[in-house]
């Protein structure tokens, strides 16, 4: 996809240059990684702290690290409380557009009324310091009034992505023994309302562990509310319980913050734990430093904040440095395709950050839709989630940027909590490729047996330190996460291994590549091939299932499906619809198959693993390459 090292640069402009937060790299780079603690203590000392650290970094149970241990932070006390007792008070925090047109907009003060509200509505059902609640909703103001209650008051959020369905619900659910659910009627997609609580509903009917619902009133669906169980958010905020003032608890800076499932390689998602101190100084500092943060900026991250880009860089980063954040419930192209570019020119739009699908996808319509619109706000540009193949940079870079606005290409992970690999504004550029470690960071690349790898090569992605914001843990799974993400190399250093393969070029430009294990990126959300199958195989006509990513213009991946169906039953396509519905209710839209091939065996090893690179090479007709450890 990349062309590494061959492309001509890309230069900032003198004005993008002369304004930026920070306008040199190399020796600032330097600095962070030779006192790596030096520089992040600086960047922690901007934040609002109850009581300060002990350590910067502790490294005694490596790789269990803890950044600024004995510390006591809230990260809500640094995005609400910090600026209402500041010049920020009454500025706007939050403005919402539903896509139907309705907006609503919430200055800093009234978020943390809102917040305040819905932390005590919390308390009143009994919520305390460290319980788990679940968050399933559509991108609407209340799902990070939700998100920030939570935090106020030391419980953990664990946000599922409203794009889901009852499976992928119900387990992450199960896993986090959540005793509370917060959803909402219903949510908005392309005129149609989604029926989010019935979906709700049945994942609640899975598991046993949901005692109370709180339910935001969204549009006009027809809901079941089952008595003492399921309650109607503004009932409850008129209770005189639900004042709007609430103190903020002293967290401690490794209290964890939330879990967010992500896909991993096998088996179930993982719940990766974040935690106040750290990931509040991470998000907050990459933010403010790669997108060039100004007091006035109007920030559009176009994600979902069920994601966690949506978590570090629609909430946290963007609302510690005080961002006017625009939050879109709605498709791109509804109900035309310059729906993006109305309201970047509407609300004078300062930065927006998507995904490469999303570009793809705005891209397809052509120039006529964002020209009919003023983008003269848009100062910079950036991307996340996956490679952006160098045509959609220029595209974003010519037709959306006219040709001022410098492209902050993204590359990190759940894991990571905040960007690991990007250029600063200040950065030349080269299409297609995420340019340069972000400060602390030192990334490298090995071979299989683990040697570095010569330049222009590919090999496995590592980064070679600790960092603020990464995952403590995989929830009830300490072990696990050492196992899988950390290895300790012949000088005594833990190296973090990506999951991802890269090159690095002669400039030091680092071109990712993709994920090198069973994780997909279907329109930039990621996914596990195991969940598809397992969805699948829930069918009651399917025996076996493998999936498998082939590349895919428009949405980096597509997801193609073997199945193996029940003696007796007999494949045709109606079959195929059903098991593609099938796995829609289960797990969501986006993990519906491209193609679902029925077949009578599949490639497998003599210990019985399915061999999907086989599958995947027969798909796209290539080579098999190395066969010796198939099955007969
Ligand atoms: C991919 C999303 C290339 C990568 C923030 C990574 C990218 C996975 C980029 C993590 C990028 C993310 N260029 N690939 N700029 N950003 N990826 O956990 O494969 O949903 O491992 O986090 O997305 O996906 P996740």
């Amino acid at each position: 996809m990349s062309n590494s090292g061959k492309s001509d640069f890309f230069y900032p402009k003198e004005d993008v240059i002369a304004q930026a937060n920070v306008n040199e790299y190399e020796k600032m780079y330097e600095y962070s990684v030779n006192d790596r603690e030096g520089f992040w203590e600086e960047q922690a000392e901007t934040l609002g702290w109850y009581k300060k650290w002990d350590n910067v970094l502790d490294d005694s149970d490596a790789p269990h690290y803890k950044w600024f241990d004995g510390g006591e932070i809230n990260i809500v006390h640094n995005a609400i409380d910090r600026h209402i007792a500041g010049p920020n008070r009454n500025k706007m925090a939050i403005i919402w557009e539903g896509e139907n047109g309705q907006v609503r907009n919430y200055s800093y003060n009234g978020l943390n009324r809102e917040v305040c509200q819905f932390a005590n509505v919390l308390k009143s059902m009994g919520v305390n310091k460290g319980d788990i609640v679940t968050i399933y909703m559509p991108q609407i103001p209340e799902l990070v009034f939700a998100m920030l209650a939570c935090a106020k008051i030391g419980a953990i959020h664990s946000v599922v992505y409203g794009g889901f369905s009852t499976e992928a619900l119900a387990s992450r659910i199960d896993d986090a023994n959540s005793r509370i659910l917060i959803t909402a009627d219903g949510g908005w997609r392309r005129g149609k309302q989604i029926d989010l609580k019935s979906i709700a509903d049945d994942a609640m009917q899975r598991t046993p562990s949901i005692e109370v619902c709180i339910c935001v009133k969204n549009n006009q669906l027809e809901v079941e509310m089952e008595p003492a169980r399921d309650f109607w958010l503004h009932d409850l905020k008129s209770l005189p319980i639900a004042s709007s003032q609430c103190e903020t608890e002293h967290t401690g800076a490794e209290d964890p913050l939330f879990i967010l499932y992500t896909s991993g390689t096998t088996g179930k998602p993982k719940g990766m734990l974040h935690t106040h101190g750290g990931y509040a100084v991470y998000t907050s500092t990459t933010h403010r430093m790669a997108f060039d943060i100004k007091p006035q900026d109007r920030w559009w991250c176009a994600a979902d904040p069920g994601w966690i880009t949506g978590h570090s860089y629609i909430v946290y980063g963007p609302l510690i440095n005080g961002a006017t954040i625009m939050l879109y419930e709605g498709a791109p192209n509804y109900p035309y395709p310059n729906r993006w570019w109305q309201i970047v020119e509407k609300y004078g739009i300062n930065i927006l950050y998507t995904s490469p699908t999303a570009i793809r996808g705005l891209m397809r319509f052509g120039d006529r839709w964002p020209k009919k619109h003023d983008l003269s706000s848009l100062r910079l540009l950036g991307s996340v989630g996956e490679p952006i193949n160098p045509e959609a940079w220029r595209w974003y870079h010519h037709v959306i940027g006219q040709d001022k606005c410098p492209i902050i290409d993204t590359w990190w992970q759940t894991e990571t909590g905040g960007f690991m690999i990007c250029p600063l504004p200040i950065t030349p550029l080269k299409p297609g490729s995420a340019a340069k470690p972000f400060f602390g960071n030192e990334i490298g690349l090995i071979d299989e047996d683990g040697n570095d790898t010569p330049l222009n090569e590919e090999g496995k992605l590592i980064i070679k330190n600790p960092w603020p914001g990464m995952a403590r843990t995989i929830f009830k799974d300490k072990e696990r996460y050492a196992d899988l993400y950390w290895f300790k190399q012949d000088n005594d250093q833990w190296y973090y291994l990506a999951g991802d393969s890269a090159k690095i070029d002669e400039d030091g430009y680092i071109w990712v590549i993709g994920r090198m294990d069973e994780v997909l990126k279907v329109s930039g959300y990621r996914l596990g091939t195991s969940e598809v199958e397992s969805a699948l195989v829930s069918h009651p006509k399917v025996s076996e299932a493998a999936a498998v990513g082939l590349p895919h213009e428009l949405k980096g991946n597509a997801i193609h499906t073997f199945v193996i169906l029940k003696e007796g039953i007999v494949p045709n396509q109606a079959l195929e619809i059903e098991l593609k519905a099938h796995v829609g209710g289960e797990m969501g839209k986006i993990a519906v198959p491209e193609l679902v091939e029925f077949v009578t065996v599949l490639p497998k090893t003599r210990s019985g693993k399915i061999m999907r690179r086989v599958l995947k090479a027969r798909a796209l007709g290539q080579d098999e390459g190395d066969l010796s450890t198939l099955e007969e």
